[in-house]
């Protein structure tokens, strides 16, 4: 009998241990079979909702989205004794396995989630080139971003609109709220007549986003040609004073506009240009800013109207203007970034003046002066065509850079045409490593 016991007994442990044996390699089985689904669908089995077809093409939003889930991931240990089809659906994707495998190799990356913010003004005729602004911002970008897009009531619908029709797989890269133009009321017509309309809304931004620490703002007419967070991460680098980030307007003195016609103080040798600022609002509210119209210095929210009534007959560019005044007497507040930052015709026009892009490429272009639909310097036109043609999920070398490259090479009779390889030649980079993304490889 207490041998039979004995037997019984035995019998039982060996049970039980190959009942674990058989459910752990079940668990590995499903795993691979599921790496495999992955290798296939190009895509995590958890967005297997999403037409494969597309997702195989967006590489590097699909790396994002891996690394988002790798963060929800973090607190909650896995293992085969805790299978994975038994987790909360919202603390990991179904392949919390894989997640978790890969969170290893990323962790030494750090903190890389940080969003980046994006504020624009968009008034009148502008939506189509600000929705080409923020594609161009999308599809280099590996960070999520926040848009902020202040602009005249009746665009909200259409940009709702438009940005709730890009793929789904996309909309996970960023998110976006839509502000209308606010200006103080003692003075908004004034302020809303100051240089373009509503341009001067971004002097405002620290006070009306009052709990954002950090934004980028763009004009209109950007396009980047790398990622966002590049950008972004030099706000890291200013030093205890700086408040805000600017190009200069010019590289040669002898075009420069402020140094030659500028009936006010501007910064620097030949003023800095506001199409691409970076600020760091935190420090921009709390600064008491020196001046030439008291010996107090002033705050932010009080500064302005004082300096609009003193300049305003004799300020050509609005609040650029403004903003040249302010860091004129407040010089070691601001970051100067150099011309590839933003890129203008007047880096070309005469002959290539911005050598960092010769040597780097340009990183950000900015098309003033209306050069995206007009016919004085096609080969910014260019840029703005086949970023605007590009259709999120194509290929983007074969369909965004090669076509770029062949109407580029019908440019070369304009000095910035032939100066166009540095148009080219950071987004290669861009797409290379937006691509690289891929985790699977190609
Ligand atoms: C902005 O400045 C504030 C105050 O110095 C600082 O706490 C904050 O970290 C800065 N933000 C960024 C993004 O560097
Ligand atoms: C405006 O320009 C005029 C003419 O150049 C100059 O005399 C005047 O001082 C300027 N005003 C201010 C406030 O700088
Ligand atoms: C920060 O850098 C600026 C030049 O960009 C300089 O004028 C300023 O003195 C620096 N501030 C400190 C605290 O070193």
């Amino acid at each position: 009998m207490r041998c039979y016991l004995h037997a019984f007994f035995l019998s039982l442990v060996f049970t039980f241990l190959s009942l674990l044996y058989v459910f752990s390699q079940l668990a590995s089985t499903l795993e691979q079979s599921e790496q495999r689904s992955l290798k296939e669908h190009g895509i995590p089995a958890r967005s297997s909702r999403d037409p494969p077809q597309l997702l195989r093409k967006l590489p590097g939003l699909e790396g994002l989205r891996q690394r988002e889930g790798l963060d929800r991931c973090k607190s909650e240990s896995v293992s085969y004794w805790n299978p994975y089809w038994r987790l909360p659906a919202d603390v990991c994707g179904v392949n919390c396995l894989l997640e978790s495998r890969e969170r290893s190799g990323s962790a030494s990356k750090g903190n890389t989630n940080e969003r980046s913010h994006l504020a624009v003004v968009a008034c009148g005729p502008r939506l189509e080139e600000t929705l080409t602004m923020l594609k161009s911002a999308v599809l280099f970008s590996k960070k999520p971003l926040h848009f902020y897009i202040f602009a005249e009531d009746d665009l909200h619908n259409s940009f709702r609109d438009a940005l709730d029709s890009w793929p789904r797989i996309v909309q996970t890269k960023f998110t976006f709220a839509i502000y209308p133009i606010n200006f103080p009321k003692e003075n908004a017509k004034e302020w809303k007549k100051l240089f373009k309309p509503c341009a001067s809304q971004r002097l405002f931004l620290p006070l009306i986003l009052k709990e954002v620490d950090s934004l980028l703002y763009v004009d209109t007419d950007i396009l980047f040609l790398q990622s966002v967070e590049n950008i972004w991460a030099l706000l890291s680098q200013f030093n205890s004073t700086h408040l805000a980030a600017m190009a200069p307007e010019h590289e040669e003195p002898r075009i420069g506009w402020y140094n030659r016609f500028a009936r006010h103080p501007f910064y620097g040798k030949t003023g800095i240009n506001s199409g691409v600022m970076l600020m760091n609002m935190t420090r921009l509210r709390n600064k008491y800013f020196k001046n030439d119209m008291t010996a107090v210095e002033l705050q932010w929210e009080e500064i302005l109207m004082p300096l609009l009534q003193k300049y305003k007959l004799n300020i050509t560019w609005g609040d650029q203007d403004l903003l040249n005044i302010i860091f004129h007497h407040n010089p070691e507040s601001l970051y100067v970034f150099p011309c590839q930052w933003n890129y203008r015709p007047d880096h070309c026009i005469y002959g290539s003046n911005c050598q960092l892009a010769e040597q780097e490429g340009v990183f950000i272009l900015h098309g003033n002066r209306g050069v995206y639909h007009d016919d004085k310097q096609p080969a910014f036109r260019a840029v703005y065509q086949a970023i605007q043609k590009y259709q999120f999920g194509e290929n983007m070398e074969t369909s965004l850079l090669q076509p770029l490259e062949r109407s580029l090479q019908a440019t070369t009779h304009t000095y910035c045409g032939r100066a166009s390889h540095q148009f080219t030649k950071r987004l290669k980079q861009s797409i290379m490593s937006v691509e690289q993304d891929v985790p699977w490889g190609r």
